[in-house]
């Protein structure tokens, strides 16, 4: 009986240590998790000031002109559109009724800071853009005035050029 002290205390002893380490690994865990979460953070910023700079970029891009999506959803109806039926709208009479209030029966009347299309150097697909969609203040014309309408209009601009 009196050999088994030694040998307890050494248990204990052992124990101990194993009680050690599990604090040590737990510890270290710990610090691990901890440290896990900081990268996982900064890991989160980035992506989104990545988007909040996509989102200005493309408002900016739109103040600009037109998106690529409009110029080929305009391109599409351009060529989608019958020739025929674009050649048979009244064009000057859809400008008058549509399109004068705003810029005059000349195109040049700038009135609510609508351009002068008398000097408008747009191209036609950028023109039927601006009609299909609207910019700004205009209003857009899809779904009110016919597709072959507003191509007619569109190249009715360069007859207010002459
Ligand atoms: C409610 C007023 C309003 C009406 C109605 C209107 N527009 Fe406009 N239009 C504007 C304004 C404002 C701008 C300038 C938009 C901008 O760039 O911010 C503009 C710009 C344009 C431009 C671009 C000119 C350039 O050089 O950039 C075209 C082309 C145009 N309009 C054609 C038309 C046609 C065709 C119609 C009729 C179907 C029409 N607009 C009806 C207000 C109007």
């Amino acid at each position: 009986m009196q050999n088994l002290e030694p040998l307890l205390k050494r248990n204990i002893i052992m124990n101990m240590k194993s009680i050690h380490n599990i604090i040590a690994i737990l510890f270290v865990g710990i610090i691990f998790i901890g440290c896990g979460d900081q990268s996982v953070k900064k890991n989160g910023q980035t992506p989104e000031r990545k988007a909040t700079r996509v989102a200005s970029s493309e408002v900016e891009s739109q103040e600009e002109g037109h998106d690529k999506e409009q110029i080929a959803v305009a391109k599409k109806l351009i060529a989608s559109t019958d020739t025929d039926a674009v050649k048979a709208v009244d064009a000057k009479k859809m400008f008058k009724n549509y399109c004068a209030i705003c810029h005059g029966r000349k195109g040049n009347m700038k009135i609510n800071g609508s351009k002068d299309l008398s000097k408008s150097k747009t191209s036609l697909e950028q023109r039927v853009a601006q009609i299909y969609f609207g910019k700004g203040t205009m209003t857009p014309f899809k779904g009110t005035i016919k597709n072959e309408e507003i191509i007619a209009v569109a190249k009715y601009i360069d007859e207010l050029k002459k």
